[in-house]
């Protein structure tokens, strides 16, 4: 008898600009898996019975987006090491009969800077813009990666002291008239907050005063050059754009579902590119 054809999903609320049934439909395309992966809408108030019921529906598993990640987090019976250090969940599986809350942004994040700047991890100290969610699992690739000195600016300085604390040695806070001297030796500078992206054409933090070896890279894809990377840029600096994390946070989640580990190749973002210009 022919196995049953896996599926998959991506939750968030709302749901309909996800570009992760593009990316997953590409690879199901291209390794002519028999499985399917849909985007659906799911109300904060529905997640818990929508998660409870994910094995009778026939999900092999699938993504989370906001707003569930936290309460991914909370409803699942067993989380990976970056989801316990990262505080939210976006990538769920079955596993030994348990429904199972990995994250795989901070993997996104680090296997998109190997993939375009290779060596990056050699660049520290880091200092990154930002202090939510996202800068959460950026910090956590950052120190899992061995970079000694984080530095975390933000505009509420008592969100970098808590982020601070909670990655231990090696992780500072710091309050936005701070980010000048604190360029000045850094190696890497990484905007996570959603300062450039389209319509807010703020500069998240100033590249003309870091060091010419310095990398730059924004989680910002929309647009896909920032107003921070077009001044990196124009200062010479290297860069990479936030593109790439989104399109390898999805790796780990197809390879658990449909059992094979798919490439991140230039045919896929170009891919992506098209979709976010024709928007
Ligand atoms: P995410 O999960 O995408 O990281 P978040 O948790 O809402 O989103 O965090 C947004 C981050 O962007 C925060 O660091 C926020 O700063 P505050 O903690 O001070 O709110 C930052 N941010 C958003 N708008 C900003 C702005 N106009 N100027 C400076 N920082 C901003």
């Amino acid at each position: 008898m022919a196995e049953a054809a896996k599926t998959a999903f991506v939750t968030g609320h709302p749901i309909a600009h996800s570009r992760s049934p593009k990316i997953h439909g590409h690879w199901l395309e291209k390794y002519g898996i028999d499985g399917s992966y849909r985007a659906i809408d799911v109300a904060p108030d529905d997640f818990a019975a929508f998660l409870s019921t994910l094995r009778d529906n026939g999900y092999s598993g699938g993504n989370v987006t906001i707003p569930h990640k936290e309460s991914a987090f909370a409803l699942v019976a067993r989380r990976d090491e970056a989801a316990e250090a990262i505080g939210a969940v976006n990538t769920l599986w079955f596993e030994d009969g348990a429904l199972w809350g990995g994250n795989t942004d901070g993997h996104g994040f680090a296997a998109n800077l190997d993939q375009r700047a290779p060596g990056w991890a050699e660049h520290g100290p880091a200092v990154v813009l930002g202090a939510g969610g996202a800068s959460r699992a950026v910090i956590h690739a950052l120190v899992e990666r061995g970079i000694k000195d984080v530095r975390i600016v933000n505009r509420t300085l008592a969100r970098a002291q808590e982020l601070a604390r909670r990655f231990g040695a090696g992780v500072s806070a710091h309050g936005e008239q701070a980010t000048g001297e604190l360029l000045a030796d850094a190696g890497l500078l990484i905007n996570t907050t959603a300062l450039g992206m389209h319509g807010n054409e703020a500069l998240a933090a100033d590249p003309a005063g870091l060091p010419d070896h310095a990398i730059v890279t924004d989680i910002v894809y929309v647009p896909l050059e920032t107003p921070l990377l077009a001044a990196a840029r124009a200062r010479n600096l290297r860069t990479v754009d936030g593109l790439g994390m989104l399109l390898h946070q999805a790796v780990p989640g197809f390879e658990r579902w449909f059992g094979i580990r798919p490439d991140v190749t230039a045919e896929l973002r170009q891919l992506i590119v098209a979709d976010i210009g024709a928007k």
